[in-house]
This record gives structure tokens, sequence and C-alpha cells, in this order.
């Protein structure tokens, strides 16, 4: 009999270790021969821990289970799958799961993260395997074809950044995987990470093949030593195993990974800061041009690409870039895992093709807010993203459509907040969350933050308002006009969407002094 209990963060963090503990000990009272598989997340946060038992007819899930639950769930037959009140049938039949398309996630609380194995049986190294027996054109032909575009938030073309890479001449060149997942609300590269690490590892190798690159590093965030040890883990697996190193495969070819962690800088998520970071250096923003592509770590061409964006090509070159480009709507191709946090039901991650509107993420999926109350706003794609209004839910998670609205759809991380929230305050913490994370290189940012802080403080405090919301927007426009990089440059979206949508919440002060 085999149970699964996860090993991913989330579900550590309402008690899995002590779960898995409690049925071994279980078991062993009831001297029962049991095997426990310390899987992924399957991305259903609200059922955490979530129980699974294989059974005949799937795996049966019951959740969110406590150490205290375990013996009323022997008593009832969990084993065989027998009826708990903690008991939600087969997980795959769970609507919260069926109704997903999950490519990128396909495998994430399935198999055992670090059995190659387990993760060979389920199609693991199937599009490496294709790559090695392909050009360097045909795979970057492939990931092209596929419409892939960087999930880390900027949306760029994998394809045409890859053939950058490839086709500058250079002796030495680098594949950079970028796991500073510092967005709020987003928590997809760590799950898959910690559930499928042999994804990500097959990911970077065949962009390494397909640019002819020979050394590449994951640059991860210090908040995640889960993700860390279980990534360096699968990277011994995969040298031990052949699939990394200096004869891939029995093919000749050269590709090796490496770990580095970071220092908690959000700014160390942006490409050229993560460089200087990676080479030692402090993080700071470098001037683009040059392209990292070009010049990137240590002045060689550089793919420099997020997870999600590497863990999508594993299946763009086993089952080919038609068949991923069937997802999605218009130029925004493929699946998205999206990520619900923040005030909602149920949170965790709803990976479905673009073109799904908020409104069914939030409502069909989320359940709503915890608390009961009404969905005032929604910041998507993370700190420096938007907050929308209902009267925006309707818009399709589509790239093109969300910076029309001047939204983003970022990293896929959704924030929700109920009716309690006061949006002046949220206008106010963006401005803060600049002063605190600015690299300090360029004066927009480094000073405007501050002063745009200092502003809010006072329309907040209902001091001239009108006119200090005039200060407001051109400051906002200086700084998105004169900003190096995304930091300065977005930090002005959540704030003007804020005074946009919410205005009533910037007169608050105002209207009680009359
Ligand atoms: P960008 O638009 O300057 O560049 C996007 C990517 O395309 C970069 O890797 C860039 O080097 C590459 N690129 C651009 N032109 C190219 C060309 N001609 N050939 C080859 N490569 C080319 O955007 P940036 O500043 O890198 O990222 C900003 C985004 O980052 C924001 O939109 C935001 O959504 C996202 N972000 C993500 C966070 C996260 O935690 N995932 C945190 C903060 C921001
Ligand atoms: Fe640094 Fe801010 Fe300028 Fe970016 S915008 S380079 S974070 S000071």
């Amino acid at each position: 009999i085999t149970v699964f209990v996860p090993r991913d963060s989330a579900a550590l963090s309402v008690g899995a270790d002590a779960v898995a503990a409690a049925i071994r000990a279980e078991a062993t009272r009831r001297d029962l021969p049991l095997r426990i598989v310390r899987n992924g997340s399957r991305g259903m946060l609200y059922l955490e821990p979530l129980v699974e038992v294989e059974t005949a007819e799937g795996r049966v899930a019951y959740g969110p289970v406590t150490p205290a639950d375990v013996p009323g769930l022997f008593d009832a037959g969990f084993l065989t799958g027998g009826e708990h009140a903690l008991g939600h049938g087969l997980t795959e039949e769970i609507p919260y799961f069926k109704k997903q398309e999950r490519l990128t996630f396909a495998r994430c609380g399935i198999i055992d993260p670090l059995s190659v194995e387990d993760y060979r049986a389920h199609g693991g190294f199937r599009g490496l395997e294709n790559a090695l027996a392909m050009s360097q054109a045909e795979i970057v032909k492939a990931v092209t074809d596929s419409g892939l575009r960087g999930r880390g938030g900027a949306g760029f073309p994998t394809g045409i950044k890859w053939n950058t890479v490839m086709q500058a001449p250079a002796d030495e060149k680098f594949v950079c995987c970028n796991a500073d997942e510092g967005d709020s609300g987003t928590f997809a590269d760590r799950m898959i990470i910690e559930g499928d690490p042999f994804c990500l590892i097959e990911g970077m190798t065949i962009a390494a093949i397909a640019v002819g690159a020979t050394s590449g590093y994951v640059y991860m965030r210090s908040e995640y030593p889960h993700a860390t040890a279980t990534l360096r883990h699968a990277i011994k697996l995969a040298y031990d195993e052949g699939w990394l190193g200096d004869n891939i495969h029995g093919t000749n070819r050269t590709f090796h990974l490496d770990v580095r962690v970071g220092a908690g800088a959000y700014i160390c998520g942006e490409e050229t800061a993560m460089l200087e970071s990676l080479e030692g250096k402090r993080g700071m923003v470098r001037a683009k041009p040059p392209l990292p592509a070009l010049e990137g770590l240590f002045g060689k061409p550089t793919v420099v690409n997020n997870v999600l964006s590497l863990c999508s090509v594993p299946i763009i070159l086993d089952k080919g870039g038609d068949y991923y480009r069937d997802f999605g709507v218009g130029r925004s191709r493929g699946t998205l895992p999206f990520q619900l946090a923040g005030n909602i039901k149920n949170g965790g991650i709803v990976e479905k093709a673009f073109g799904i509107t908020l409104h069914e993420l939030l409502y069909e999926y989320g359940g709503g807010t915890i608390t009961g109350r009404p969905i005032r706003a929604v910041q998507v794609g993370g700190p420096l993203g938007a907050y929308l209004p209902p009267s925006q839910f309707d818009l399709p998670k589509d790239y093109e459509a969300f910076a029309a609205q001047e939204a983003m759809v970022g990293h896929g991380g959704i924030v929700v907040f109920d009716d309690s929230v006061d949006m002046a305050q949220q206008a106010r913490f963006a401005m803060e969350f600049c002063v605190a994370e600015s690299c300090g290189k360029c004066t927009p940012c480094r000073i405007g933050s501050t002063r745009g802080m200092e502003t809010l403080d006072k329309i907040i405090a209902g001091k001239n308002v009108d006119a200090n919301l005039d200060l407001l927007a051109d400051l906002c426009d200086v700084m998105v006009d004169g900003s190096l990089c995304a930091m300065g440059g977005m930090t002005p979206y959540p704030v003007r969407s804020a005074v946009k949508h919410f205005p009533e919440d910037f007169r608050k002060k105002q209207h009680a002094v009359r």
C-alpha cells in the first residue's frame, strides 16, 4: 500500500512531517505494511496536508489532515479508500484539479520528486532525448513555434532569446535560471522545484544544448531552503545517472549545473542584478544594452530564463511546438500556472491556458474570500502589478489585454483583498516597498519612491489632497519614464491603478473634515 504525504514547503508549514510520522506509527502499531512517498504538492493548498492513498481506481485524497485525525482515518479504512469526513474521493476528480490544464505541472504532486525512475516513468527526459537528436536550430525553432514567452513576467518570446544566444559567437556560454521568486503571492517556481526538480534540470539542459552553453546556474532565493536542498539532491542524482556532466546520455555533450543562493534582495530577481550577484558582486542593475543574451554572466552570451519558462520546455520538445501552441489565445500561447493567494478561500496553483478570466479564477477555483466578505480588489503580477476592481474581472488572462489596461499578467500571482482594504494604504505600500528594495542606481526610483511615500502620507492625512494627487501623478510619470529597470519603472502601476479605480479611499480624511 502506498500513501503520499507531500514534502512541499507549504504542506510542511501546516504539519505534513508530523502527519507522515503519525501514519508511520499507526501503521506499525496495527502491523500494516505501508510505503510512504513524500511527493510534491498537488497545488490545492487549502487541503494541505493532503494525504493520498493509491487504490485500484486511482489516488484517493484526504485533507487537510492533522496527526490527531490519523487513527480515525485508519479506522475508516482509508488505506483502501474508505469514506471519512476528510475524504474528497479521487484526487483527479476534485473539480479544482480536474478542470485544470496541467502541462508544466503535469507531474508535480504525482511523482516522487527525487526518483529518476519515477520521472522517466512519467515522460521525463523524453524532451531531452529528442533534443539530443536534433540540431541547435531545430530545437530553437520548436521553442519559437510553441509561442512560449518569458514566464518571469515580461513575456519576451523564449525562442527569439535563445536564437540570439545561439547565434552569438563565443568561447563560452551560460544558461542561468532565475529562481529568485520575489513577487508577492507567487510560489509556482518553488513548488515545481520541490515537486518536480528534474523538469527544471531537463529544461535547462535542453536550453544549453540549443544555444551551445556548457554550464549553468540556478539562482535560488534564500527564503527557499527546502527547494534548494531538493534541487541540489536532484542535480546530484542527474549527474549519477548520466543526465548531466561531460557525456550526457552517452552523446558526448557537456552541461554542468550548479545552484547559487541569493541573500534576500528583491532586485536580484531583475536579470542583470542577478548576474552581478552570481558573479559575487552586490546585486545592482546593469544598464541594457548590452543584453545578457550577448553579454551576460562574466560577459559571455547567456540565456536568462525564469523557472516556469524552462520547465515548459521539456513538454514542448516531447510533444512538439504545435501541441503547446494549441493552448491559449492571441499571442499568449500555452498555459500559465496561476497562483491564488491573499484573502482567498481555496488558495493554490491553477494551471490553465491563457484566456481564462479573473472571474473564473477567483470564484470558480478560488471560491471567493476566506473572510466571506466581497472581493474589492486584486493585485495581479506581483508588487509592481496593478490593482484591479471587480468591473475588470472579465478581462481575459492575456499579455496584450492586460497591458492595454496598464496591468500585467506577470508571473501569474494573484493577491486578493476584501472590502476592508484601504487602497490608499496599499498605494503607500507600493512606494514603501520600492524605498526598501531599490538598488539605488538611479534617482527616479531611489529618491522618487521616498517622495512618493511622503506625498501619499499627506494625502492620507487629508492635506491639500488635490494638489498632492497632481504631484503624485507627476512623480509617477517621472518614475515610469526615467527609471533604469522595472523596479522604479513599474512601482507607479499599483499606485496609479489604486487612485484610478478607488479614488474614494484617497479622500477619506477630506470628507471627514467636511
Ligand atoms: P524586459 O522587457 O527588459 O526583458 C525581458 C527579457 O527579454 C529579458 O531577459 C531581456 O534580456 C530579454 N530581451 C529583450 N530584448 C531582447 C532581444 N532583442 N534579444 C534577446 N533577448 C531580449 O523586462 P525585464 O526588465 O527583464 O523584466 C521586467 C518584468 O519582470 C516585469 O514585467 C515583471 O513582470 C517581472 N518581474 C518578475 C518578478 C518575479 O518575481 N518573477 C519580480 C519583479 C518583476
Ligand atoms: Fe535600481 Fe530602482 Fe534604478 Fe532599478 S529603477 S536600477 S532598482 S534604482
